[in-house]
């Protein structure tokens, strides 16, 4: 195996193409590998322990394939699966392997945005139920209030491409307007699933003008750059020849037909089948 490998970067299904696309738009020189379970998406909806195995069978493969560092673009998978990956797993498989979520960069930047110190969270019921971005919110920026809101039938709408069709606009103004009910001043929402980005335009729609709407994608990139700057020993261990490598762990055809609305490309997968 050649010494230098992709990173690997996760999903339960689609979502994750959001963040690829922004990942590949600022280290476009990196390859990368990714993989969505699709065949037992969605994970929102699952228990912790479910979330953790599939994750953690996941990130096996990727090290498999010999991936020096994981990207969880999954903010389900990083709330119930990251800290025991990291914690308990890592230092027995491979110590030196990496594995990195989406919430921490997330919570790092959401709170220098807000101005009335007021923000809201839209995601999973699973990441909403795991307290992860309140219990991180609360670490960097202990004087913000964060509201949550979980907002099941987001990932359902979108994974059958009905985000510009009537029924988004019913569900998306229901979650919206039990979110602004718990605090009206909320001046910053974060978008805490890698599926919303595509109700963006929706949502826009039925919160106050001003309030600001905030995807992961391109905080993630960011935070993504920055690690490799600070840990040159893994960077060095990257290939960087732009080759991305698409799998899924179900139907390609039904993979590649979906996949550009997320990634704003097309593209060519293939089939893993996880044993
Ligand atoms: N991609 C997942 C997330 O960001 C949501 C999709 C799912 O429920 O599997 O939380």
């Amino acid at each position: 195996m050649s010494s230098t490998q992709p990173i690997g970067v996760f999903d339960s299904g689609y979502g994750g193409l959001t963040v690829l696309k922004e990942i590949v738009s600022k280290l476009p020189k990196y390859d990368f590998i990714y993989l969505g379970d699709n065949a037992r998406a969605p994970y929102g909806t699952r228990s912790f322990e479910t979330v953790y195995h599939y994750t953690l069978q996941c990130v096996l493969w990727f090290f498999k394939m010999g991936c020096p560092l994981v990207v969880l673009a999954c903010n389900t998978a990083s709330a119930k699966a990251l800290r025991t990956i990291q914690q308990k797993d890592l230092p027995k498989i491979d110590p030196d392997k990496r594995v990195l979520g989406v919430i921490r960069p997330t919570t790092e930047r959401v709170g220098m945005l807000t101005q009335t110190g007021r923000v809201g969270i839209l995601a999973t019921s699973g990441t909403v139920q795991s307290g992860s971005y309140p219990i991180e919110i609360k670490k960097f920026f202990p004087d913000i209030k964060v509201y949550q809101q979980a907002s099941p039938m987001w990932v359902p709408l979108v994974e059958n491409n009905e985000q510009d069709g009537p029924g988004a606009d019913y569900f998306v103004k229901k979650y919206i307007d039990l979110l602004v009910a718990q605090a009206d001043d909320i001046d910053t929402i974060l978008l805490a699933c890698t599926h919303y980005p595509l109700l963006k335009n929706k949502i826009a729609q039925y919160v106050l003008p001003g309030v600001k709407i905030i995807s992961q994608g391109e905080i993630v990139a960011n935070s993504l750059a920055d690690y490799l700057l600070r840990h040159p020993e893994i960077e060095s261990r990257c290939s960087k020849s732009s080759q991305r490598t698409f799998f899924t762990t179900d139907s390609t055809e039904d993979f590649d037909h979906h996949a550009g609305i997320f990634y704003g490309q097309g593209l060519q997968s293939k089939h893993l089948v996880l044993s």
